[in-house]
């Protein structure tokens, strides 16, 4: 079935959300559906739609793989908890190491999570509860990145022949399929959601695991995981699309109180884009890139280098797996 976008001077956020209300509560299992927030912009309108479509029916989880940045989880819980909706936090952090134990090639970890997610957690959950609706936050961008060939979106499923019903026991339903980014935070504005997630910067479903070059081990989420802080402490301020950390699989030669130290790499990525299909990389001070190479050197152990990206999507992409 082909999508229509709709572009955002065309959106009328209260019109949409009127409908996608209506189509939630007419779509849903017998008034109840599940859901998975993850704190993005995305996920959080999609809950907030329909914890107004199915209020209690709709029950929301966290679903904590152990991939997510310093203190999310927690952040995320207390902050929905003030705007009056319940979330679970689900431990699945062994279900996904296991998956992706041994696992190098970007498109073979894109697929290891979406298993993860949606067969093993989800299906589990959905048995569970006997709920047979997943409400979930996929975007036009998403489709349009996976059906290209550019990469495999974790939450792309109809588009790529899989019969969730079929296969995980659950049907899918996704209000915000005909929107890209800027149009999805006019309506995370218009359902009341506080800016620091309307205006938040995207974070891929995959989480860090996209941003660990190579095998994904407990050990290395920790270590882009305090990058990442650092990153997003030093770039906060700018009106930049996305920044954040990439593990590299390579070490390379150092040199640590005069002696050799063979470290880890860490690349810095800041991007001015729109809506993600385009990119380029923000000209960011040099003194802000020096302040980065030492904050990242000093409070990452073991990292030797730190390199900034200048290539523009394409032909780069705005992740790097
Ligand atoms: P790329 O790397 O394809 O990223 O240039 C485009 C935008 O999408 C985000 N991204 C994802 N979002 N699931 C998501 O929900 C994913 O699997 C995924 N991969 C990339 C990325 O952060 C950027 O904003």
């Amino acid at each position: 079935m082909k999508i229509e976008e709709i572009e955002t001077r065309d959106l009328e956020p209260d019109k949409f959300i009127e409908e996608k209300i209506a189509e939630i509560t007419s779509s849903a299992d017998n008034g109840r559906a599940v859901n998975a927030l993850s704190g993005g912009v995305d996920s959080a309108t999609v809950t907030m739609l329909g914890h107004k479509a199915l209020g209690d029916g709709l029950k929301t989880y966290f679903i904590d793989h152990g991939l997510m940045r310093q203190d999310e989880p927690q952040q995320i819980v207390s902050l929905f908890k003030k705007l009056g909706v319940p979330v679970e936090i689900v431990d699945a952090q062994s279900e996904f190491f296991n998956a992706l134990e041994g696992v190098a090639d970007p498109e073979e970890k894109r697929e290891a999570i979406t298993h993860a997610f949606y067969e093993d957690v989800f299906g589990r959950l959905a048995k569970d509860s006997g709920v047979k609706c997943l409400l979930q936050g996929t975007i036009y961008t998403d489709i349009e990145e996976t059906v290209a060939g550019v990469k495999r979106q974790h939450n792309i499923l109809a588009q790529l022949g899989i019969d969730t019903e079929d296969s995980y026991g659950y049907k899918v339903i996704e209000p915000l399929i005909q929107l890209r980014k800027p149009a999805v935070r006019k309506v995370a504005k218009a359902l009341g959601l506080p800016e620091e997630i309307y205006n938040r910067p995207p974070f891929p479903g995959p989480a860090l695991s996209a941003r660990v070059i190579g095998e994904v081990t407990p050990e290395r989420v920790r270590l882009v995981r305090k990058a990442t802080k650092v990153v997003e402490d030093e770039l906060s301020h700018t009106e930049a699309f996305q920044y954040f950390a990439i593990l590299h699989e390579d070490k390379v030669t150092g040199v640590r109180d005069g002696k050799r130290d063979y470290g880890f790499q860490i690349e810095v990525r800041c991007w001015d884009s729109q809506d993600a299909k385009t990119g380029s990389p923000t000209r960011l001070s040099y003194d802000i890139l020096d302040r980065l190479a030492q904050r990242i050197t000093s409070e990452v152990l073991g990292v030797v280098s730190v390199t900034y990206n200048i290539t523009k999507k394409p032909p780069s992409t705005i992740e790097a797996v």
